[in-house]
């Protein structure tokens, strides 16, 4: 057993001074204050063997739910030399992350029953925490959940428009299928530009303004409102896409959204804590990813409207400098390492007005994204629970770059911003994962998540 005392825990309700009591993966208690003696009539109430209770003292510290990222790309298999099931995962448990939910458009890429036992083989031997795998929709696996019913997948993602990799779902006919026959209980995660207007800007030197984006979201959630179905937009970026979902979610549409760290502290421009220009031609293809970054209006109607968000999610999309330099920079960013860092400073103050309180980060990163992907023992701290914890120290100062990075990309778009607040140690089911410096939990220590299950 283990018992963690007088930390502050962090949940969408509020703060509350606690200690946890964690019996193996679970956590079993949550009380004002834990004395030994309760600590006998719990383990006589369980059926728990006497034994010794490894004691941590968390005064001082926030413990946050293990976060959860619906949108990681762990690249294994096809480009492990960006990334890979180890890499990725240390690079979550050290950003606080527990969980993690990987897209699909690996090489292969992961459409039917075949290539998801391999990729699930892969991330079952090397991952550090836990993690859920997304199917990828085809415009011809319109059936994969009727032929594959038991994969266990955390939902289908459907590219709608075109980004890293060959997966690609742009046509009516096809979309509307994967809208009607994937079942109804699970989610379908939508990469929304359209694909069309992509290529018409493309060819005339501009990179997928808003319209790309706010076209297709408009098309996906008049399919899930049409089909009755749930749907969840990956990486929402502009004010017209807010007020969207907003709009639907008021008329009672099943609709989920995500927004990404980048696109709410990046603009087009330069990027918001020092001012640093971003148009330089140096910096352009670092900052590039889809959708791409927007005007200071846009992010801010992000921060404005958190109450629309269900979940921030990284979408973690690591590729190398070298890549990023080269002639055809890919698209995407880095971001498991920094999400929970740039969020407790933006709740600081300290560096600007606070937009956001811990209680919405709990809200964001861990209630949110267990109550949409079915994770029904993630996201919180209760009896019951896996004892999935995230102890931080909110009073750490420190400038991104200072500490390892452990995603093989080795970069990060926030280098050289201060941080006020860090990741002091990360627990997954009970298993010391993160320890502050090191990355402690053995490759295979990681578990596949079943939505519901
Ligand atoms: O910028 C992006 N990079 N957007 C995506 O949709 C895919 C991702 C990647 O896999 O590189
Ligand atoms: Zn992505």
């Amino acid at each position: 057993m283990m018992l963690i005392r007088q930390g502050t825990l962090v949940s969408a309700g509020g703060l509350r001074r606690a200690d946890i009591l964690v019996a193996g993966e679970h956590i079993l208690a949550v009380e004002d204050a834990i004395r030994d003696d309760d600590l006998a009539v719990l383990r006589a109430r369980h059926g728990l063997p006497n034994g010794a209770t490894q004691i941590i003292d968390a005064a001082g510290l926030l413990i946050f739910p293990g976060l959860i990222d619906v949108h990681v790309h762990a690249r294994e298999p096809g480009a492990e030399h960006k990334e890979d099931w180890h890499s990725v995962t240390c690079a979550a448990v050290a950003g606080g992350v527990t969980t993690v939910l990987a897209m699909p458009n690996t090489a292969p890429a992961v459409t039917d029953a075949p290539s998801f036992a391999h990729t699930l083989s892969l991330a079952q031997r090397k991952a550090v925490c836990d993690f859920g795998l997304y199917l990828g929709a085809t415009n011809a696996n319109q059936r994969v959940a009727e032929q594959a019913p038991d994969l266990g997948e955390c939902g289908l993602k459907i590219y709608m428009g075109s980004s890293t990799g060959d997966l690609l779902v742009q046509d009516f006919e096809p979309q509307y299928e994967h809208f009607a026959h994937y079942p109804h209980d699970r989610v379908i995660a939508v990469h929304a530009e359209h694909e069309p207007a992509v290529q018409y800007f493309a060819r005339r030197g501009v990179r997928r303004p808003p319209i790309c984006a706010e076209l297709e979201t408009a098309r996906a959630i008049t399919l899930a409102r049409h089909c009755e179905r749930p749907v969840h937009i990956c990486h929402l970026s502009t004010r017209r896409e807010i007020e969207l979902v907003r709009e639907a979610k008021s008329r009672g549409a099943r609709v989920t959204c995500e927004a990404t760290p980048h696109h709410l502290f990046l603009t087009l421009d330069y990027e918001l804590q020092s001012g640093a220009r971003l148009s330089d031609d140096d910096a352009r293809p670092l900052f590039q990813m889809n959708p791409p970054l927007r005007e200071l209006a846009d992010l801010d109607a992000l921060w404005d409207n958190l109450d629309v968000i269900d979940c921030i999610a990284t979408d973690h999309a690591p590729h190398t400098l070298e890549e990023k330099r080269s002639a055809h920079p890919p698209s995407g960013v880095p971001g498991l390492e920094t999400l929970l860092p740039l969020l407790l400073t933006a709740a600081s103050g300290e560096y600007g007005p606070a937009r956001l309180g811990l209680a919405d980060i709990a809200r964001l990163c861990c209630e949110g994204p267990a109550r949409v992907f079915g994770l029904a023992r993630k996201g919180r701290i209760a009896p019951g629970f896996d004892a999935d914890l995230t102890l931080v120290d909110p009073d750490a100062a420190w400038f991104i770059g200072d500490k390892a990075i452990f995603s093989k990309c080795g970069w990060t778009p926030f280098t050289g911003w201060r941080a006020r607040g860090a990741v002091s140690r990360t627990f997954v089911r009970g298993r010391l994962a993160f320890d502050g410096q090191t990355v402690v939990a053995p490759p295979g220590s990681g578990r596949h998540v079943n939505p519901n299950g």
